[in-house]
């Protein structure tokens, strides 16, 4: 047996406690804290999405002040490995929709269903929120977060471009 297959082996092992209801209460989805601050930028950074501890314990400020949106982390022995966040875009075309604006696992907690627990979080906020529906982007190269979101119950609704136009500096507000 190689290394890899090994270490996969040693780390099911260790987390099939996950995959059982009675040990379910390992893991915990609560509400984020400035304190979760460095774990969530470490996982963000990974996604793809540069941001420094400092910039976001700003950011989790505000969103908590504010009942439309929501930041939820998933906490496994005390360690953040994954989190989620749900807003309420205001729209007069999709008028009290959901909107999941980001959801990430770390890499070494995948398919032990951390993910789910975060999804049915958000579902739960959404459903106590009212809204008729939820709706989430994902880059077209994110394959296997497509067969995750089918799993949970979404479907492709339309696939889009998305256009950017850069401001100059001067012209910018400043948000950090
Ligand atoms: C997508 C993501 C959040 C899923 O989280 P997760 O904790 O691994 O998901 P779960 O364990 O709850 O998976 C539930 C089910 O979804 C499906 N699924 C999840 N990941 C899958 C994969 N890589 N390939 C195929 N099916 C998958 C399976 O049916 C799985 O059930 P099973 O493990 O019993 O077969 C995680 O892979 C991730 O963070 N990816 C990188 C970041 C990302 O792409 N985020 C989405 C941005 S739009």
């Amino acid at each position: 047996m190689n290394r890899t297959k090994r270490l996969r082996r040693v780390k099911a092992k260790l987390l099939s406690p996950l995959r059982d209801n009675a040990y379910a209460q390992v893991l915990n989805v609560r509400s984020v804290k400035a304190s979760d601050a460095k774990n969530i930028a470490k996982l963000s950074t990974r996604l793809g999405y540069p941001v420094s501890a400092r910039q976001m314990v700003r950011r989790i400020g505000v969103v908590r002040t504010r009942r439309d949106q929501k930041l939820f982390a998933a906490e496994l022995n005390q360690n953040i490995v994954g989190w989620l966040e749900i807003f309420l875009p205001l729209s007069v075309l999709n008028f009290g929709k959901a909107e999941i604006g980001a959801l990430i696992v770390d890499d070494h907690y995948r398919r032990f269903g951390v993910g789910s627990a975060l999804m049915n979080a958000a579902h739960g906020w959404a459903e106590r929120k009212r809204c008729p529906f939820i709706y989430l982007r994902s880059n077209v190269i994110r394959k296997k977060a497509h067969k995750f979101y089918k799993h949970k119950g979404y479907a492709i609704l339309k696939t889009q471009y998305v256009f950017q136009k850069l401001f100059s500096k001067t012209k910018r507000r400043n948000v950090e």
